[in-house]
């Protein structure tokens, strides 16, 4: 027997209004999200834009990713970070529904430019990942190699159905292809939050940063918020009431959880680099 069925018809809340409700904690988590997407903007613009613009790294350190001599690697990291202010910054202009609804045109132009930047970054990034490494172990670079290809996919499907005109659709593959994008910013944000509960290296080696919690991370950052997304889509469609406010309430709690996490990396990650 379902959860719902085991409530009396009468004593069900009206779907209409559970929708308005689950409408409601979306766009708080969206709020939440955006907000922290742009603390993420300012520190790299301003620690890794900095750097690269002066040749000074924080704190005498060197420059973070510059590698003398390497001119191929140099530039995509280079490039990574402008299109990473790009993305983040294109994600919430994308999303504003007044700019969309008012302002077609330039929704056309910034979501052009959001793919070209999904486009450079995934490429440059497994690129990046392939010519030099990077911190982690060889199951954790799978997992970021693979979001960079499912980036690829839903920026690949947003275009093709707004080219068609199936907006709807198009709208859907847009928000996964913003869930994807954001997997970094994710992962970042989970960690701290998992950081902040434990206060101690928990389920990770921090000399070598391998071990079973980033590992998880790699892949969690995009499968966990594109399954919420689903189910999002799922309650918003076909939901009863029972659903759809269960599905709120589990948007809120995220949405408290993603607000924990995004304190936690700006204390921790950003804001001492600026
Ligand atoms: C699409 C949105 C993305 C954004 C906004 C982004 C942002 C960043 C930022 C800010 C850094 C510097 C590290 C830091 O300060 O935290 C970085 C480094 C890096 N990113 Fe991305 N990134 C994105 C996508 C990707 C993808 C899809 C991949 C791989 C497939 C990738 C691979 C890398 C690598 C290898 C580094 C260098 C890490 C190191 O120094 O070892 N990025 N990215």
């Amino acid at each position: 027997m379902s959860l719902a069925a085991t409530i009396p018809e009468t004593a069900r809340p009206d779907p209409a209004m559970a929708k308005r409700w689950l409408g409601r904690a979306g766009l708080l988590w969206l709020l939440v999200a955006i907000g922290g997407q742009m603390i993420f903007a300012v520190y790299v613009a301003a620690s890794h834009g900095r750097e690269w613009l002066t040749g000074q790294g924080v704190r005498g350190r060197p420059v973070e990713g510059l590698v003398p001599g390497d001119v191929l690697g140099n530039s995509l990291y280079a490039l990574h970070m402008l299109f990473a202010v790009v993305i983040i910054v294109g994600g919430a202009l994308q999303l504003w529904p007044a700019l969309r609804r008012h302002r077609p045109a330039f929704h056309r132009w910034t979501g052009r430019t959001y793919m070209v930047a999904a486009t450079i970054l995934s490429l440059g990034g497994i690129g990046l990942i392939l010519l030099r490494g990077t911190v982690g172990s060889t199951l954790m670079h799978v997992g970021t190699c693979l979001n960079g290809v499912v980036i690829l996919i839903c920026a690949g499907m947003a275009w093709m159905l707004a080219r068609r005109r199936q907006f709807d659709a198009h709208r859907r593959w847009a928000l996964r292809l913003f869930l994807a994008v954001s997997g970094v910013w994710f992962f970042r944000v989970m960690f701290m939050l998992w950081m902040l509960i434990f206060q101690a290296p928990v389920g990770f080696d921090p000399k070598t940063f391998t071990g079973p919690l980033p590992e998880t991370l790699s892949f969690a950052q995009y499968l966990l918020p594109l399954a919420v997304l689903q189910l999002y889509f799922q309650a918003m469609d076909r939901g009863g009431s029972v659903l759809r406010l269960g599905v709120a309430g589990l948007l809120t709690v995220l949405a408290l959880l993603t607000a924990g996490g995004i304190f936690g990396a700006a204390m921790g990650m950003w804001l001492p680099r600026l």
